[in-house]
């Protein structure tokens, strides 16, 4: 016989984490709606907490015992086993949201005189968390161009030598510029000393799991919003971070002193939705080719920012090479004119729906500039690469002649 194939992700993903005769032969994970576990014996408790504060190493074989909900959960482990499956990564953690898992990572990683480089424009949250929170604990935050060559990334590490982590957000929302992954690790190694590492974050929500996986281009941990593709239907927020077991070890002890944990109800819808998770972004791609290509041809249209697209410029393009297997499906373009024009457009479409987030199955349409980038001052956002004429699309699973449809009359109408 020859030798058995090794699973793909999509397959494992039915499969990872999963023993169906511990849960009466069930033959997909029930959900485990419970804040609390009985423990067979006391001495089972005593041991499990052990275990859950760091008292005593995990022993050959010994898988930590459910304790609490709000610590662990069969269906958040479930989850956390395969959601692995494409990045490669060690192991995962989930959060209540995407903004959990960044910064319970963050604080897992920071102190006060540490300083974080990070990529800019980065989504508001997160931009508000570097801008003001982590500033006010002793943390110095330093933005950078997201596409920074590695020169002008190790001149300012070197500018700042408290630097513990350089973190991403590749593609940028809402420029969809990409991060030189490589260059970022190369970097970190040559700043890291004993005992002090760089650790290199990449927030992956736009194009992971399926077209990029940094953790292969030497990132160490991965951050996504489940609420955008994994969760995939607009129906419930979660967070991902994903990485070394080691680290995911410690980011989930900071996680239950947080209270970041998600709950089993979204653990279980998310387990659900991953069977899907592939055909609907690669879909959900092939549709927004059709509305990159009416954006590029309308006259309306002033640019459109999307990656691998020549206007992105012979750099962007040559990173979408060398770190993308796919574009996604989040567009964002400008039109001829500015807010008042781009409003005209979100108010004229008709199968598309005027909402934030992104990664659902319906067509999503907003305005960064006094929408999801509210946050920043008018300066922070047109230094970033981006002004009120820009609209950002999260292009859904409609049939992509009504939604060209659609977008063509808006932007005629406008
Ligand atoms: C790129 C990116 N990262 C993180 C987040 C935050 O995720 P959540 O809303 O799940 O907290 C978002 C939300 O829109 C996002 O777009």
């Amino acid at each position: 016989m020859s030798e058995r194939r090794t699973p793909s992700p999509q397959t494992l993903i039915f499969e990872k984490g999963y023993e169906p005769q511990r849960s009466e032969g069930a033959a997909v994970p029930p959900l485990f709606r419970t804040s609390t576990f009985i423990f067979k014996k006391a001495v089972d408790g005593k041991r499990a907490f052990e275990l859950a504060y760091g008292l005593r190493q995990r022993e050959q074989g010994e898988s930590p015992a459910l304790i609490y909900t709000r610590v662990n959960n069969p269906n958040s482990e479930i989850l956390e086993d395969r959601v692995t499956a494409w990045d490669g990564a060690e192991a995962a953690a989930l959060f209540s949201s995407g903004m959990g898992a960044i910064s319970s990572t963050c604080l897992t990683l920071l102190r006060p005189g540490d300083t974080l480089l990070f990529s800019d424009p980065i989504y508001g949250g997160t931009e508000y968390l570097f801008r003001k929170l982590l500033p006010e604990f002793g943390i110095r935050t330093v933005p950078f161009p997201a596409g920074a060559t590695e020169a002008e990334l190790a001149a300012l590490a070197e500018a700042h030598p408290g630097t513990r982590v350089i973190y991403l957000e590749s593609p940028a929302n809402p420029t969809m510029e990409l991060c030189d992954v490589p260059a970022a690790r190369r970097v970190a190694d040559r700043r890291s000393r004993a005992g002090r590492p760089v650790t290199v974050l990449i927030d992956n929500t736009f194009l992971g799991p399926i077209f990029s996986r940094p953790l292969a281009l030497g990132a160490d941990v991965v951050l996504y919003s489940a609420t955008k593709f994994f969760g995939g239907h607009s129906d419930l927020v979660a967070g991902l971070a994903m990485g070394k077991a080691s680290f995911i070890n410690a980011v989930r002890a900071t996680r239950t002193i947080m209270g970041s944990m998600s709950d089993p109800d979204t653990a279980w819808l998310i387990t659900r939705s991953l069977g899907t998770l592939q055909l609907r972004m690669e879909q959900q791609q092939a549709n927004t080719a059709r509305l990159v290509e009416l954006l590029r041809n309308h006259a309306r249209v002033k640019r459109v920012y999307y990656p691998g697209l020549a206007e992105m410029g012979a750099r962007q393009v040559a990173l979408w090479k060398e770190q993308c297997s796919g574009a996604g499906s989040v567009v964002s373009f400008d039109v001829h004119g500015g807010e008042a024009e781009a409003y005209r457009v979100l108010d004229a479409v008709r199968h598309m729906r005027l909402a934030v987030s992104l990664g659902g199955i319906e067509t999503l349409i907003e305005h960064p500039w006094s929408m999801t980038h509210a946050d920043m001052t008018p300066e922070q956002k047109l230094h970033a690469g981006f002004g009120p004429a820009m609209i950002r699309l999260s292009v859904g699973l409609e049939d992509p002649a009504d939604l060209v449809d659609d977008l063509a009359r808006a932007l005629d109408a406008a």
